[in-house]
């Protein structure tokens, strides 16, 4: 029996650089810096009104959008923080993690041949959305060294074809964080053209030096364009459960919908009553930044005393390294020997970049015990 030829979507896609490495670190009992996500539980209290929302038989389908309760609080706090008043019944979509959101943003308004202009490095999933979509990536560079955007290119690279902008602050992997300026900025070249945004701000909660997050959804300009999306699994420390949602102008909001809703259609009921109840005190992500930031300096302190350099981290839980001084191999094979040879994983920058542009940098994560994070600053300082 023979299996029909099946011609690929995204001919191009392999195994991830995630699932590479944390397979690699598992291999070699390295602690895994690479994939971003916690080594730490949730809240209890947390997992309680799950357990409270199954026992309650809160287990059916829940409304298309989402349960009212969350989209009402997700509301409340956009309302709270960033000053725009979004309407929960036809402008907050809770989805299946940010990643769902992204890609049904970009299903939604991405017709075949349109231009969709996304900023290097970047999450990985943003330009396999775009193929799928039919649309064209436009990739323009965040400024090497420095990771802040270019307007300038970035004017340049927009035309009468670009359909979308997708921006990410704070930015996995550089952990740079955009100023209200550099919105202002965007808002203006968008001025009179009908280019949409997605503005990807999963790590809003993770600012530190006192920085603001500044969110599409607080300039008026961009918030009329914006798809607005965030990550409960980042905010919460349960990337596993995957739970997001979008917050978009009506018309935009309608056509996102109509994607959802033939997509996942609706996301796991107990979970989102969970958050819902969860939400109804702003401390927990009122909280992260100070929880972070304190995670940043341990882990940044602990690797200036190495032959790595660290780049600092503005926003995000990651952490840019220079391995200039230790090695010339390029980021992936550094990446691949680290592991192997002193047991921490890595991601190599060039693995957000689309032509594997290299900087000498990779990226670690420090969502992490302390335990584990000295466990790997012990090993890194014996480069
Ligand atoms: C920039 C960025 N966007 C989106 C996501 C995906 O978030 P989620 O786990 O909610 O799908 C991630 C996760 O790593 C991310 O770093």
């Amino acid at each position: 029996m023979n299996t029909p030829v099946l011609k690929s979507r995204l001919p191009n896609a392999g195994t991830t650089i995630f699932t590479t490495m944390s397979a690699l670190a598992q291999q070699h009992e390295a602690v895994n810096l690479g994939q971003g996500f916690p080594d730490f539980g949730c809240d209890p209290a947390l997992l309680a009104h799950v357990h409270d929302a199954m026992a309650e038989g809160l287990n059916q389908y829940p409304p298309m959008p989402g349960v009212p309760l969350l989209r009402e609080r997700v509301a409340a706090k956009a309302l709270a923080l960033y000053g725009h008043s979004y309407n929960p019944a036809t402008e907050v979509t809770v989805t299946a993690g940010a990643t769902q959101a992204i890609l049904t943003a970009v299903l939604a308004c991405v017709h075949p041949g349109d231009e969709v202009l996304v900023l290097e490095p970047c999450f990985d999933s943003y330009g396999p959305n775009i193929e799928l979509a039919g649309g064209v990536a436009v990739r323009v560079p965040l400024t090497p060294g420095s990771f802040r955007p270019d307007f300038e290119r970035i004017g340049q690279a927009l035309s009468a074809r670009t359909r979308l902008v997708i921006v990410n602050s704070p930015h996995n992997p550089s952990a740079t964080v955009w100023t209200r300026a550099d919105y202002n900025q965007l808002a203006a070249l968008l001025e009179g053209t009908d280019t949409l945004v997605i503005s990807d701000e999963v790590y809003e909660h993770m600012v530190f030096d006192g920085l603001p997050h500044v969110s599409a959804a607080s300039v008026p300009a961009l918030a009329a364009r914006a798809f607005v999306v965030s990550s409960f699994g980042k905010t919460y420390h349960v990337t596993g459960w995957k739970v997001g949602y979008v917050l978009a102008p009506t018309p935009l909001s309608a056509e996102f919908r109509k994607v959802h809703q033939f997509n996942v259609f609706t996301v796991n009921t107990p979970m989102q009553h969970a958050l819902a109840r969860y939400m109804e005190s702003a401390t927990p992500y009122l909280e992260l930044s100070a929880f972070y930031q304190r995670k940043r300096d341990l882990f940044a302190e602990g690797l200036r005393k190495t032959r790595l350099r660290p780049l600092h981290t503005q926003g995000s839980y990651f952490q840019l390294v220079d391995y200039g001084a230790v090695s010339s191999l390029s980021e992936a094979a550094f990446c691949e020997w680290l592991t192997r040879e002193i047991g921490v994983a890595a991601i190599p920058l060039s693995a957000f970049y689309d032509q594997n542009y290299e900087q000498g940098l990779v990226r670690l994560c420090f969502a992490k015990r302390d335990d584990t994070l000295e466990k790997a600053l012990q090993r890194l300082a014996r480069l």
